[in-house]
């Protein structure tokens, strides 16, 4: 049964935000775009098919996790409602989904062809979940979220890592202040690993994390009529030791000048010039315990698969 999806983001809101993502990002040193904007269709689409590549590691092991523990978890939260926040297509979400057998389960996402997508799947193997589909922005629309009973809320595929930290501090803090003391969350995060096993998984061979990355250039071709050449911008993932994260960019190949007339916007590039386009955080226990519990959660239960390249983080709103 699926009511609906729920759209919190019109196309004018969203256009808006774009604009105003654009012209910050594009008018800083050095020039940024924030993530959000590759998941169209087509965006949604390519990171699917990144979760199959076979340098592309995360998704395998949170499977593997929510294989292994998904019973534990529906006997540990008893939870009635599960909420996905970035769902996508949903698509490891039937292992909690097959576990829970959840009254109600609520999928957010930004984009609306993944929810609906996820909404037949689901509708179709799990007849008796309700789903209600949220079309919105995690950052900004979790007060829409239903008072339902029993809710844990899954934040999975290491997304969390988008964010910079003073940002996820603010989004754990806007997740805990939704939940009833006692509710749930479950928090995939990727952890730190050797860069050699890293790099290779945001730039696989087949290329196909280059064509995620430049979507971007694409989605602004698309909605604010710019000009970006595609293939004059090549595609660069790295790791940030420091920072323990890693950062996709899109480097200028010559030096070009693209015009973006919807925010009547002229932007130059030199040689080499980058844009950032997402930053991956990868984790350490010590790290996630410390923001949970800064944001008010327990951290109850830590689990990795294997080869301890993932975390699932399951914790509960301090009592
Ligand atoms: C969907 C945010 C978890 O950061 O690994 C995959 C997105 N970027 N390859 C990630 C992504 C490049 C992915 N998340």
């Amino acid at each position: 049964m699926s009511t609906p999806l729920e759209v919190h983001l019109d196309a004018g809101t969203q256009e808006a935000a774009l604009r105003a993502d654009v012209v910050a990002g594009l008018t800083a040193t050095p020039k940024r775009l924030p993530p959000k904007w590759f998941y169209d269709a087509r965006g949604s689409e390519l990171f699917e098919q990144i979760t199959e590549l076979p340098e592309y590691y995360p998704t395998r092991a949170e499977r593997a996790i929510l294989t292994a523990r998904a019973p534990e978890i529906a006997r540990l939260t008893g939870a009635r409602t599960l909420i996905e926040l970035g769902s996508g297509y949903s698509t490891k979400t039937r292992l909690l989904l097959e576990a829970l057998r959840p009254t109600l389960f609520v999928p957010m996402d930004v984009s609306p062809t993944a929810l609906e997508a996820a909404a037949a799947h689901v509708g179709t193997d799990f007849p008796s979940v309700r789903v209600q589909g949220i079309v919105g922005d995690i950052t900004r629309h979790l007060g829409f979220l239903p008072q339902a009973p029993d809710r844990l809320v899954a934040f999975l595929g290491g997304t969390i890592g988008n964010f910079e930290p003073a940002e996820r501090a603010h989004f754990l803090a806007d997740v805990r202040a939704v939940l009833r003391p006692g509710e749930h969350l479950l928090l995939g995060t990727d952890l730190v690993k050797s860069p050699k096993v890293l790099v290779p998984a945001y730039d696989d061979a087949a290329g196909v994390t280059a064509e995620f990355n430049k979507n971007v250039l694409r989605v602004l071709n698309r909605h604010l009529q710019a000009d970006f050449d595609v293939d004059g911008f090549a595609h660069v993932a790295l790791w940030d030791a420091d920072h323990e994260w890693i950062e996709m960019r899109l480097r200028s190949r010559w030096p070009q000048r693209v015009t973006i007339p919807a925010v009547d916007l002229v932007v130059e590039f030199k040689t080499g010039e980058e844009i950032r386009t997402e930053i991956s955080a990868k984790f350490r226990r010590e790290g996630v315990e410390k923001e949970l519990t800064e944001a008010g959660f327990t951290l109850t239960h830590w689990w990795t698969d294997p080869e301890a390249r993932f975390a699932l983080s399951l914790a509960q709103v301090t009592i």
